[in-house]
């Protein structure tokens, strides 16, 4: 087992190791009231694991009730939001009480924005089952929901109490859902730790443990510094601005972690052509794509709804060596180099 700890404006662990969804009661009654609870899944996970942690729950003393959305992307919206709301508010869910989020990023955001808002916060227990979600979006704090008119554009900053992350449940997950994890985790290598790149030449799975507690450590220690991401924070958007674009354009039929693959590569492409083939050859052998269809224009038009704009001006992340990133605010004009290369160079 690994345990590492956030210190930011809140205090919490987050536990790492095999098998944990049967002890997920024990953990969160070490560190919230064992009272009544939410436990926010959705359709796919709940068949996997929604018993075993309720039965773990209701061992320790929680009494739990579950709300199930439909997976994906599009159930990140307003209408399950306010359901989500309405539902805690019939079960007379109080201030004291907590919401467990379990599942991948829908459902951590969700889930996590609902804590945030349902009598103005309540506790907040992320158990995340997708490689995604542990090695990045249950930590640090980012819930959100998604309008019509882009991604996450509502949300809160929203520390949780605890993050349990069950290793044993990325073993279920299609080869696709896994490959968007490691998107996240070449996006860690490729912001501050070439020795991890290094590591991701072997297959992930091998070296589960290691790699999900080298990319939440830091997740921490960057988040310790800038939890409000109007600083250092913005590192870990490498690829994100273009993906934001890639993601809406294709009405969210393009993962997140697919998409962020593709703006990595891009962002490589246009700054650091001579490492470019070496990002790209990782990238692939992880199964996720390095091309996107849709045009310069259309990308940099979705980048300007997107809400890292601040203003005139945007903070691209920037490859500097095969291993650093740097941060570059610049006017919004000045970003059309940078959504060129579309595709890799032949
Ligand atoms: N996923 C990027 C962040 O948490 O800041």
């Amino acid at each position: 087992m690994k345990r590492v700890t956030v210190t930011g404006s809140k205090e919490y662990d987050i536990i790492i190791d095999r098998g944990l969804m049967k002890d997920v009661g024990r953990y969160a009654a070490e560190v919230v009231n064992p009272g009544k609870c939410a436990v926010i899944t959705d359709d796919t996970v709940e068949s996997l694991f929604a018993e075993t942690v309720t039965e773990s729950l209701k061992t320790a003393g929680f009494d739990p009730f579950m709300i199930v959305i439909p997976h994906g992307e599009s159930s990140k919206n307003g209408e399950q939001f306010f359901r989500i709301m309405s539902i805690m508010a019939q079960q007379k869910l109080t201030r004291s009480d907590t919401v467990f989020a379990l599942g991948g990023g829908v459902v951590g955001d969700l889930a996590g924005f609902s804590a945030a808002s349902y009598m103005r916060g309540i506790h907040l227990v992320q158990i995340p089952t997708t490689l995604l979600a542990m090695v990045d979006s249950s930590v640090g704090g980012k819930t959100a929901i998604d309008l019509p008119e882009g991604k996450n554009l509502v949300g809160a900053f929203y520390q949780p109490d605890l993050v349990i992350c069950d290793l044993a449940a990325a073993d279920s997950l299609p080869e696709e859902v896994f490959a968007d994890g490691s998107a996240e985790i070449i996006k860690y290598g490729m912001i501050c730790d070439a020795e991890l790149l290094g590591m991701l030449k072997d297959p992930i799975e091998g070296q589960l443990e290691e790699i999900v507690a080298r990319c939440v450590s830091i997740k921490r220690d960057i988040v310790n510094e800038d939890e409000r991401d109007t600083g250092i924070r913005q590192l870990l958007n490498f690829g994100h601005t273009p993906a934001h674009g890639i993601e809406k354009l294709s009405g969210y039929t393009i993962p997140h972690g697919h998409a962020v693959a593709i703006g990595m590569a891009m962002m490589t492409r246009a700054c650091r052509p001579e490492f470019a083939q070496k990002l790209e050859k990782l990238i692939r052998s992880h199964g996720l794509p390095i091309e996107t269809e849709f045009s310069p224009e259309q990308l940099i038009d979705a980048a300007l709804s997107d809400k890292k704009r601040t203003g005139g001006s945007i903070t691209l992340v920037l490859p500097d060596t095969y291993g650093t990133c740097i941060l570059k605010k610049m006017q919004i004009e000045e970003i059309v180099p940078y959504f060129q290369k579309t595709k890799r160079e032949v």
